[in-house]
């Protein structure tokens, strides 16, 4: 089976005389995988994702999208159904007069027979818990909830990647949880490949995998066990450490050491209950 994502040696600059922006950049992602990637602001993430569905096409280098080359140009419909990108303001990507309508216009855009959309929008709709909502104008939303019509539209034309850059960002925790579980609950079902973009660490633990990128470069790659307990490489790279590996710093500070850093509180609690049933 062919991976979803080939990233070969991508070199770009936005201006040819301006810097480059991403700087040899190698990646493979798998089936099913869920990626996170984190990185200061103006790192590159932002302009790789653009990469990922063709939205910028490569001059050194090259993108391999489900085996597509995304340089051919009689790919790029299906490279673009493949791969849908949601970004960070929902506002951007609303167009319908109702949320009906907005779903609809992918749809459109992608061929799809009249026949058949009635049931995708349904689909997609129930999928992000905004069924009842279909009617309704999309700037009367909520911001979750435009950010799941946003996903929505998306997922209605079924693509085999998601890419979601900083798109729970401006939600609050209760609309970040719900977007994320829309989109695990996608993966589970549809074994639909996740790329994540985003500044929230306790997000990027939840991942599978992640990517640390600087400077156009991805600095690190590896599970969010290993990358996100790594305190000094956090703040080395102006990120933010997660609650409980500070938590523990804290407590070493207080005499109190444990076996080894943990990333989830519940897993804290656990080796401390241990500690203190040894001592
Ligand atoms: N359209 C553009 N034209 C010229 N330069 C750009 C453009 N978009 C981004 N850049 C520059 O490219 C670099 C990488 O930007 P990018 O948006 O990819 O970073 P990012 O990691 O997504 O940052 P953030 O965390 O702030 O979203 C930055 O130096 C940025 O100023
Ligand atoms: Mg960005």
């Amino acid at each position: 089976m062919v991976d979803p994502i080939q990233i070969k040696d991508l070199t770009y600059k936005y201006d040819t005389d301006g810097e480059e922006v991403l700087k040899k950049i190698s990646l493979t992602v798998k089936k099913g995988e869920w990626v996170a990637i984190i990185g200061h602001n103006g790192s590159g993430k932002s302009t790789l994702s653009r990469f990922l569905n063709g939205l910028l096409v490569p001059e050194a280098g090259e993108v391999i999208i489900n085996g597509m080359d995304t340089r051919d140009e009689d790919k790029m419909w299906e490279i673009r159904k493949y791969v849908g990108l949601v970004f960070q303001n929902p506002e951007n990507q609303l167009v319908g007069t109702t949320v009906k309508d907005d779903i609809a216009f992918g749809l459109e855009n992608n061929g799809v027979p009249t026949m058949e959309m009635e049931e995708r929008i349904r689909n997609s709709a129930e999928k992000v818990g905004i069924a009842h909502l279909l009617s309704e104008e999309p700037h009367r939303l909520s911001g979750g909830q435009k950010q799941r019509l946003a996903i929505a539209g998306i997922i209605a034309i079924q693509p085999s990647v998601i890419v979601l850059d900083e798109s729970t960002s401006m939600l609050d925790p209760q609309g970040r949880k719900e977007v994320i579980q829309t989109v695990l609950h996608l993966r589970e079902t549809e074994n639909i490949t996740v790329i994540s973009i985003t500044h929230d660490i306790d997000e990027a633990s939840l991942a599978d995998r992640i990517l640390v990128m600087s400077d156009g470069e991805i600095v690190r790659d590896g599970a969010p066990e290993d990358i996100l307990t790594d305190e000094e490489f956090l703040i080395d790279q102006s990120l933010d450490v997660p609650f409980s590996v500070k938590l523990q710093r804290y407590l070493l500070k207080e005499g109190i050491n444990l076996n080894h850093v943990t990333l989830s509180l519940d897993d804290l609690v656990e080796e401390l209950w241990k500690l203190k049933s040894n001592s």
